[in-house]
């Protein structure tokens, strides 16, 4: 199959797209889920490679391994577990067992659990020593930070609760930056982490609460955890009423959907959370129904299969016309990249076609004054993908949203149409002749021909937002399926932190570095002749100096 593909790609690699592209075409090429719109028409994809990519989710058995996801079978095999975050949005209750038992009445009572939390906090019920809360600091990092982080802002015009801070690095500077502008006394932290026990949220947390402990009498009242492990948070001292669990069935940057997303649902309320929910639902049941060919996740998935694995483009620019979304790319970083970057199969052989793609991006139109010159002109294509919507927020602005949606679509017809020599010429025809005139034209030329999506919808509300975000999740998911991958593991990540853990008394002097490299040897000693400070948090670090200092 992957061969069929190749040799289609070989066959059809030098056309200009742009000739397939009538008004049929624009329908034949795209799909709808709800009211939202894939247009993948702007690509070299034809009903010829659509057939042999679907002939591949065919092969691959990716509907028998969706219903199995879905079904709560533990399809996480290196870990033994199930993947169910699909069952934290489903509503309506209907039963989804693990190991025989229905876990549907334990996320639905933790779901009320959060509204009645929620609820209480932003109407003042629950008070800091202080008063009413007026800032919330979700602490946490990768699955436990970038979704409620990406949707808070996202969902900025929705926000009617008490501002939220995310703060995920072990760099000092980024939680000394959010305590600065925070009083303690009305002040709640959310101790985010599935494990509890990743060394950039427990320092961060331990940083937060001796901070809080400066001027409030009981701080641990003004704390609470999002975890799996009742032990671990029992014994950072966080009462089990304010403890909200979850199970090991949902992975790390699966999980905003659930306890992970609180601070969201403080920010934006319960009623808009259960819309991001449904609509995350509503996308749920379009992936396992729709037809593959109107299949919106699975169709965006094998354009990403054609333009990764078969035409050879190594990264994908995610280019969201949409400020809001601004945190879209990082998230998708974390989702794609952590899930689909393997290098075996699910049995443990090599991989023999690439994995996932390199993701990135940033919202337009800045990024158009940045880095869409290498887009357009570079010599490496990047498939990019648009996402916008009919209409802003900003009621008495929409002659500016007209404009970014112009811009939006002004860059996918570029993309596709390029510009020619003999055009380009015209361009400068003016102010030069001859050989120069030719010189010129050439820096002034597109090859175009470059493939593009664009996902369009009406307004990015919470419910746009379950749908997006299921949408990429899906995404993610076929294209494991089909490279035959455990999406749902990330053992990529364990070798760093363990020599983390090795190095930390090296950097900090109690241990000598002579057996690392000469390279990591050499600038452990830079930075310890700089002056490194110890990593660990350090009590005498003068609080009101660095902490405590209120910037309003
Ligand atoms: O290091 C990777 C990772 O395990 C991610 O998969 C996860 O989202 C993140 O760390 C945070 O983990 P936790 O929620 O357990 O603190």
């Amino acid at each position: 199959m992957w061969d069929a593909l190749r040799n289609h790609f070989d066959d059809t690699k030098d056309r200009r797209f742009e000739t397939l592209v009538d008004s049929e075409r624009a329908a034949d090429f795209s799909v709808q889920a709800g009211d939202m719109l894939l247009d993948y028409a702007k690509t070299n994809i034809d009903a010829k490679t659509r057939a042999l990519l679907i002939d591949l989710l065919e092969t691959t058995g990716v509907a028998a391994k969706r219903d199995a996801m879905f079904a709560g079978a533990p399809i996480n095999e290196t870990e033994g577990r199930a993947v169910l975050h699909t069952a934290l949005r489903n509503l309506d209750g209907d039963a989804v067992l693990v190991d025989g038992v229905d876990v549907m009445p334990e996320v639905l009572a933790t779901l009320d659990r959060m509204e009645g939390f929620a609820d209480e906090l932003r109407s003042g019920a629950f008070a800091g020593q202080g008063g009413k809360i007026t800032d919330v600091i979700n602490i946490g990092i990768g699955g436990s930070d970038l979704g409620p982080a990406m949707a808070v802002r996202t969902l900025a015009p929705y926000h009617d609760g008490p501002r939220c801070h995310f703060v995920s690095n072990v760099d000092p500077a980024d939680i000394a930056q959010v305590l600065r502008g925070c009083d303690p006394a009305t002040t709640l932290v959310i101790v985010a982490s599935k494990t509890f026990t990743t060394i950039e949220t427990m320092t961060n947390a331990q940083t937060a609460k001796a901070w809080m402990e400066q001027t409030v009498a009981d701080p641990a009242a003004q704390f609470v955890a999002l975890s799996t492990s009742d032990e671990k948070t029992a014994a950072f001292g966080i009462d089990a009423t304010r403890v909200f669990g979850f199970e090991d069935w949902v992975g790390g940057r699966y999980s905003m959907w659930g306890p992970i997303g609180l601070s969201l649902m403080i920010g934006i309320g319960a009623p808009a959370f259960r819309a991001f929910l449904r609509g995350a639902q509503s996308m749920d049941r379009h992936f396992k129904t729709a037809e593959w060919s109107e299949n919106m996740p699975a169709l965006l998935a094998l354009t990403g299969i054609w333009h990764n694995q078969i035409c050879g483009y190594a990264t994908r620019a995610v280019l969201p016309y949409d400020n809001n979304l601004a945190r879209l790319p990082a998230y998708l970083q974390q989702l794609e990249m952590e899930s689909n970057g393997k290098r075996v199969s699910m049995d443990g052989v090599d991989l023999t076609v690439n994995s996932g793609p390199v993701v990135w991006g940033e919202p337009g139109t800045n990024g158009q004054h940045a880095f869409y010159q290498l887009i357009h002109q570079g010599t490496r294509v990047v498939p990019c993908e648009f996402l916008v919507a009919a209409r802003g927020h900003e009621d008495d602005l929409h002659h500016q949203h007209q404009l970014l949606v112009a811009n939006c679509l002004a860059q996918s017809e570029a993309l596709m149409k390029g510009r020619d020599l003999d055009e380009a010429r015209g361009k400068v025809a003016d102010r030069f002749a001859g050989d120069e005139l030719d010189r010129q034209a050439r820096h002034r030329l597109f090859p175009g021909n470059r493939p593009s999506v664009t996902i369009a919808y009406p307004q990015l509300d919470p419910f746009t937002l379950g749908q997006i975000v299921a949408l990429y999740e899906h995404r993610v998911f076929v294209e494991g399926a089909v490279l035959g991958i455990n999406s749902y593991d990330q053992w990529g990540v364990e070798l760093g932190k363990e020599l983390a853990t090795a190095l930390q008394p090296v950097v900090e002097g109690t241990r000598s570095a002579d057996d690392k490299d000469g390279s990591t040897a050499a600038l452990v000693g830079f930075l310890q002749k700089n002056g490194v400070q110890p990593l660990r948090l350090n009590r005498a670090v003068p609080f009101n100096k660095y902490l405590t200092q209120r910037t309003g």
